[in-house]
């Protein structure tokens, strides 16, 4: 990795593989990449990225990001060490925009704060799963969010405006949230139940982590492909129209969750989007219901401009 020189001050590189960043292992260079220290740090590097008309993209744990093999011509943000603290006042945790799900889940459980079970196993980060609103086992993150806490930069004046928005300003809707384009998240504060009863949180973390190890795969996926459609699951209607063990180049659909698709080792960006567009046309010509990606797809996503998505 080279140093550049626009972002060098700020801890900028150029040139960084995004397959390192994404668990899918699948993305092309981004043209500056940097570890954003603390808010003061993504701050300056934005503002830097905004004065000079260079895209910008935050990412958490690209846990659901598929990137195109092209990469991404502007900058990404990575969130590091100062979005990863976790505080916990009675029943409310403040957490940064990176910090990882399982450490979220595992200090509910050591504070005997229960509500936040049904995020063990996402690979995600605290800002990202907001950003997308992320869910299993019939529950979102929106149901324990109380504020969500970050900033935008307004391009023209190059204006930085910290913002605090409660839950209902976000406005949660299944997998997705309406927090705009440009507002960056720094930190949530979430609202969970005092359980003294610790034992009944370990056995339902227990009794997820199994299930998960019983219907999902292992290996290099990004989650769900595709949000459930009102009333079934996307993966029965992609297993029932036969997709399963379907592949193209190195990506399949898994044999264990049809919702998944897995890089078994060199899978490219086209494989997958060719991959992504029969199951979506399989699934239509049989059931005549059109799959909605979950996924965020790289660059589509970004309309040119400056973006953030934090998974
Ligand atoms: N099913 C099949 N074949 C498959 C997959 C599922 O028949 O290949 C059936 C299952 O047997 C079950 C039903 O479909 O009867 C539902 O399956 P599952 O419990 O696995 O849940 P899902 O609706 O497929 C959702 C979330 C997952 C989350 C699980 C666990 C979405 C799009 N998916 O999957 O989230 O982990 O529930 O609660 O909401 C993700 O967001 O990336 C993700 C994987």
């Amino acid at each position: 990795m080279k140093k550049d020189l626009l972002f060098s001050d700020l801890g900028g590189q150029c040139a960084v593989p995004l397959a390192n960043h994404t668990t899918f292992r699948i993305g092309g260079n981004a043209r500056y990449f940097v570890i954003a220290a603390d808010e003061k740090n993504l701050k300056a590097i934005i503002k830097r990225a905004v004065e000079n008309h260079i895209a910008y993209f935050v990412i958490g744990a690209g846990s659901n990001l598929l990137v195109s093999d092209q990469g991404f011509a502007g900058i990404v943000i990575k969130l590091g060490n100062g979005f990863s603290q976790i505080k916990v006042v009675n029943n409310k945790i403040i957490g940064g925009a990176g910090v990882k799900l399982v450490d979220l889940v595992k200090t509910a459980f050591e504070h005997s704060l229960a509500g936040a079970e049904f995020l063990y196993g996402i690979p995600g980060t605290l800002g990202g799963a907001v950003k997308n609103n992320a869910g299993a086992f019939d529950h979102s993150i929106s149901e324990i969010v109380e504020l969500v806490q970050g900033f935008h930069i307004q391009n023209s004046k190059f204006e930085i405006t910290d913002w605090q928005l409660k839950k209902d300003e976000v406005r949660f809707d299944y997998r997705t949230s309406q927090l705009p384009r440009d507002f960056i998240i720094t930190q949530v504060v979430l609202k969970l139940v005092k359980d003294n009863n610790q034992a009944k949180i370990r056995a339902e973390l227990e009794r997820i982590s199994q299930y998960r190890k019983q219907t999902q795969p292992w290996g290099a996926s990004a989650g769900c492909i595709f949000k459930n459609p009102k009333g079934t699951s996307a993966g029965k209607l992609l297993d029932e129209v036969g997709l399963k063990g379907y592949t193209v180049g190195d990506a399949y659909v898994s044999k264990k969750h049809a919702n998944f698709i897995i890089n078994r080792g060199r899978a490219r960006f086209n494989d997958v989007l060719e991959l992504i567009q029969i199951m979506k046309l399989r699934v239509e010509t049989k059931t005549g219901i059109i799959l909605e990606e979950e996924i965020e797809i790289i660059p589509d996503s970004v309309e040119g401009g400056e973006s953030n998505a934090e998974k």
